[in-house]
């Protein structure tokens, strides 16, 4: 009994505190403080998937955004102030991000019932897992815990976030700085099953690559005109079979050489392990699924704020 009591001493505390003392996430955090905010972050994304289900996959980059950049700190939503730079203007998220109004409207919601309780990191969190969710993907339970940063560096965006052009080596070591895996890497590009990318840039890669599908080239080249410059902000999904359905289908493009990336159509001859994993995932959806869904958890955890570091903003675009 004494054992079985000193065995639970253990487990219960490393939930919440690592050996450095700093406060870990946790599924509970808000259980006392803000019961209801798991349902009012969903209701408020349901109902902007419906006016836009394309609004599902910007969600879901803002919170890659978000954690690649001092980590899920809620950094990527500050606006530029004439005294401030965020992140926003950065060369990866300029004219290309987009579903900041759904994460005001999130935050709209839970204040006046829980004044100055839930982060920003965290309901972006919540919003970009309940945006797979509703999309087709699959569900995960949030860790949440996380305070909102008071500043950030766009230097440090454009340094950390990975770009179209990028080699899979390159991939790998930019995932590796965040402590994910090769094989988190090819999870979590999985994301590209939904939403769009602009001309600027798959233009490299439909007319000057190879390791491309011929008519998928052609049809592309239709939207993407090839002069530098002209037609940049043409769209096109990211998966040509599916683009606001959560699905395996990303990868299965992949086999077909119809990434629309060149970083996408790297991770196909990224060596037998990083093969083995995609054509892993193109015949069995629920192995991407349960990898996918893990990745996040993962990424979810890049160096958040805890404990009193931080604050809880008051509006996501600003600090208190
Ligand atoms: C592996 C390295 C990655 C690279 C190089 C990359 C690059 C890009 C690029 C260039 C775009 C299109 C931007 C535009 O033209 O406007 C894009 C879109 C997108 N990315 Fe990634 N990405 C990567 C990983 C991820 C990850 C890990 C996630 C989420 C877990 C993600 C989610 C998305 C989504 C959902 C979109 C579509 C956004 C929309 O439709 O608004 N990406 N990505
Ligand atoms: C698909 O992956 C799941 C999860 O890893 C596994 O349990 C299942 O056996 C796989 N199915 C097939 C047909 O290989």
């Amino acid at each position: 009994m004494a054992i079985m009591c000193i065995f639970f001493f253990l487990v219960a505390s490393s939930i919440t505190t690592t050996a450095h003392g700093q406060q870990r996430l946790s599924h509970k955090f808000y259980s006392r403080s803000c019961p209801g905010v798991q349902h009012l972050v969903r209701a408020t994304v349901e109902e902007a998937l419906r006016g836009d289900p394309t609004l599902g996959a910007s969600i879901l980059r803002l919170f890659f955004h978000d954690c690649f950049v001092n980590g899920c700190d809620a950094s990527v939503l500050l606006d530029d102030t004439p005294f401030f730079i965020g992140e926003k203007n950065a060369p990866p998220n300029m004219n290309s991000l987009r579903g900041f109004q759904v994460i005001d409207a999130i935050k709209a919601r839970v204040e006046p019932r829980c004044r100055g309780t839930v982060s920003c990191a965290d309901i972006l969190a919540l919003a970009a897992r309940d945006s797979v969710a509703l999309l087709g993907g699959p569900y995960w339970a949030v860790y949440v815990g996380r305070r909102d940063a008071r500043t950030t560096s766009r230097q440090a965006a454009t340094a950390n976030l990975p770009a179209p052009g990028a080699s899979f080596s390159d991939l790998a070591t930019s995932f590796a700085a965040k402590r994910l895996s090769p094989r988190d890497l090819i999870a979590l590009s999985g994301a590209h099953t939904i939403g769009q990318a602009h001309c600027s840039s798959f233009r490299t890669h439909i007319y000057g690559e190879s390791n491309v599908d011929a008519s998928f080239a052609g049809a592309l080249r239709q939207t993407c005109p090839p002069v530098q410059g002209i037609g940049n902000s043409h769209l096109a999904p990211l998966d040509v079979q599916s683009p606001v359905v959560f699905d395996n289908k990303y990868y299965q493009n992949l086999v077909a050489r119809r990434g629309l990336l060149h970083s996408d159509q790297e991770l196909l001859g990224g060596g037998w392990f990083a093969d083995s994993v995609v054509w892993r995932y193109s015949v069995n959806q629920t192995a991407f699924f349960s990898d996918f869904a893990a990745s996040m958890i993962k990424m979810g955890n890049i160096s958040p704020l805890t404990g009193n570091r931080g604050e809880v903003r008051l509006n996501c675009r600003k600090w208190n």
